[in-house]
Parts: structure tokens; C-alpha cells; sequence
């Protein structure tokens, strides 16, 4: 497997590269200003046959497909999406994507599309691609650029939205779909020869390297319970290093990855990675209304329990003396140029 060479700015915050720790107190929350995002124009296709929801605990759920991805879809769930999404940029040093696409893709879809927000900056970047954002929730702005539509669909089925594209993303999608190998290989029919795949996903664990975190740490507990409960939604949310290897099972070749570390909180030295740690920890932290509402009570944990054990986690994720990190992991996968792999059906 091909490890694909870093540019400086993202190599130093690398797999391998010990993230150093700043002084307590040091780099406060108000380095930051928040940056404004604008649309540019008005062009949308959901019907509105689709615009329902429904309601439980408190949040709003898509009702297309019903049940099949049990985290909401309300303004809170959204705009933890955008901050992910800022945060990936961040991290990334603002690209938004890592596959040898050229600077004239034609045709993209960007899978589990959900507040539509890589869609968008994709579809300013590239003004020569037609980009197509699917979603099982029709919660899409209507303000977007004129290359771009929205559709509401299940990536798991055949899909509705054409073929021969130049590249297939899919940010955050592995963990939470019920069967990636079948989303991998309805990419592989719908791409060009020589069109890529990519996937950006994050570890859903938290990892140290300085002994500062026990491993009993709470916010390490949280995100096994994550884990066992989203397996009981039939979801491999911790699929993220393997997706490189089931790219390669699916006909994917020059498959190539990066990985980056992405402390939870402030304490990092780095000025750039304590906004990251910023943005996960007010990610996280808004996650776990969203754990607590479906997936939680799917373990049976009753909502005392539940409340005892997030206070815990709240506590945890204000300690800036634990330096925990969990990890972003990008893979790119081509579709061969001649006939390629034969997929079975
Ligand atoms: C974690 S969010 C990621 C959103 C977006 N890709 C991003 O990174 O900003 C996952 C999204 O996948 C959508 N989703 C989950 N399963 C899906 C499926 N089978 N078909 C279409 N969309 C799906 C959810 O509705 C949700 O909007």
C-alpha cells in the first residue's frame, strides 16, 4: 500500500509526529474568530415530498429510509457538522481534497452529503465539475453555487445520480453506514476508469502519548460505548484504518492514505493544532446529546445512568492536563484505467 508523500504544512501534525503540549493557561479560546461563510447563488432540486422529520428525546430525525442513521439531524447536529468540517480544514491546511483530480474534474458526488458544506466549497473550487450531494435528510441550504444540486437517496442502493465520475468523496460515511463494502463497490460502477474514490473518517477513539491519559479515561470509556452501541445499529464505527484495504478488496488500486492526529482540547503547543483541539472538544461535547438520544438507549442504559456517566465525560473533556488525541484518516483509491477488476454482483 502506497503512502502518500506529505506537503510540509500537514506532515509536521503526521501519524508518527508526537504532538508537543503548551503551558496550561497558554493560547486562550479567544485567539480565535469565528470565519463567515457566504453562498453565491440560488439553485436547488429536492422535492418537497421529503421535507419530514420526525421527533424523539427532544431531536429531529430524517424520516426517508426511517431510522437508518440514529443521529439527528436538527441545528445543533448541524452545526457540529460545519465545525467538523472547519476543523478538517484546519487540519488539512484548506484542502478539500487529497485524490490527483486535476483543476478540471467534470463530474463529483460527494456521498452523505449532510449540511452540504464540502459540496459547496467543492463546487466554488471547481467551477468545471457538476457535483452532486446525496443524503438521506433534505437539510441542504437552497443559497448554493449553480454547478451544484442536492439529492435525497440511500448511497446503499443503486444509485439514481448517474455514473462516470470523476471522483467519488465520502467524508464521515464509513463508520455510519451499514455495509461500506457495498457503498465501495456501487462507487467502483459509477466512476470513469482512472476516476478516484476518497474517504476522510475519524478514529472515534482517543489515543496518548505521554502517559497522561489512564485508560480508564472517560472520554476513552464514551467512545467504546459509541462503539457498542452503533454496532447495534449494525455500523462499524471504528472502520476508519481498515477502509484502505477494503478499497484494495473492492478493485480500488494506487490506494494511498494520511492520517493525522487531532488533539481534544487546548493543550497542544501548536497554535494551529490548539484550534483543532478547540474545534474536537466542542465537537465532542456537542456529540454527546446526540449519543445519548438513540444510540445510548439502544444499550439500555436508562436516562439516569446516561446523565451520570456524560457528566463524567463533560468533566473530562475540560481537563487540559490529559493530552489526548484521536486520529482523521484520509484514503484514496483509482479506479484502474483498462477494464480493471470484475466486481462481483
Ligand atoms: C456524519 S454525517 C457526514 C456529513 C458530511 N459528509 C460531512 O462530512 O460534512 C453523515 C451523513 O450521512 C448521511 N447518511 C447516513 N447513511 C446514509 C445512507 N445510507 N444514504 C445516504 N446518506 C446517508 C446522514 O444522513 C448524515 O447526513
Amino acid at each position: 500500500m502506497t503512502v502518500a508523500s506529505a506537503d510540509p504544512m500537514t506532515e509536521q501534525r503526521g501519524e508518527e509526529a508526537v504532538i508537543e503540549a503548551g503551558s496550561p493557561g497558554e493560547g486562550a479560546d479567544s485567539d480565535y474568530e469565528p470565519i463567515e461563510l457566504d453562498a453565491e447563488s440560488a439553485n436547488t432540486s429536492i422535492t418537497s415530498s421529503l421535507y419530514k422529520h420526525s421527533y424523539e428525546n427532544g431531536r429531529r430525525y430524517h424520516v426517508y429510509r426511517d431510522g437508518k442513521y440514529p443521529i439527528p439531524n436538527d441545528d445543533i447536529e448541524q452545526n457540529r457538522e460545519d465545525m467538523k468540517h472547519a476543523m478538517v480544514l484546519e487540519l488539512t491546511n484548506g484542502k478539500l481534497v487529497y485524490a490527483p483530480i486535476g483543476d478540471n474534474p467534470q463530474k463529483v458526488i460527494d456521498l452523505g452529503t449532510g449540511t452540504g458544506i464540502w459540496a459547496i466549497d467543492f463546487a466554488d473550487k471547481y467551477p468545471s465539475a457538476q457535483v452532486t450531494g446525496v443524503d438521506l435528510s433534505p437539510i441542504q441550504p437552497s443559497w448554493i453555487p449553480p454547478n451544484l444540486k442536492f439529492l435525497v437517496d440511500d448511497i446503499e442502493d443503486d444509485w439514481v445520480a448517474g455514473s462516470d465520475y470523476d471522483l467519488v468523496y465520502a467524508r464521515n460515511i464509513a463508520p455510519v453506514v451499514k455495509d461500506f463494502p457495498k457503498v465501495l463497490k456501487r462507487a467502483y460502477e459509477n466512476l470513469k476508469p482512472g476516476g478516484w474514490m476518497e474517504t476522510g473518517d475519524f478514529s472515534a477513539d482517543v489515543d496518548c502519548d505521554d502517559n497522561t491519559m489512564k485508560p480508564d479515561w472517560p472520554l476513552k470509556v464514551f467512545w467504546d460505548r459509541v462503539q457498542d452501541a452503533m454496532a447495534a445499529f449494525g455500523t462499524e464505527i471504528r472502520i476508519a484504518p481498515r477502509v484502505g484495504q477494503l478499497m484494495e478488496e473492492a478493485g480500488f488500486v494506487n490506494v494511498r492514505k494520511k492520517v493525522f492526529k487531532v488533539p481534544v482540547g487546548t493543550w497542544p503547543l501548536d497554535k494551529t493544532l490548539r484550534l483543532v483541539g478547540l474545534y474536537m472538544r466542542t465537537v465532542t461535547g456537542d456529540f454527546l446529546g446526540a449519543a445519548a438520544s438513540r444510540p445510548f438507549r439502544k444499550l439500555g442504559m436508562s436516562e439516569e445512568e446516561i446523565e451520570v456517566f456524560l457528566a463524567g465525560v463533560r468533566k473530562a473533556l475540560q481537563t487540559e492536563e490529559v493530552h489526548c488525541y484521536g486520529r482523521y484518516y484520509v484514503w484514496s483509491g483509482q479506479k484502474p484505467e483498462g477494464k480493471g477488476k470484475v466486481v462481483g454482483v
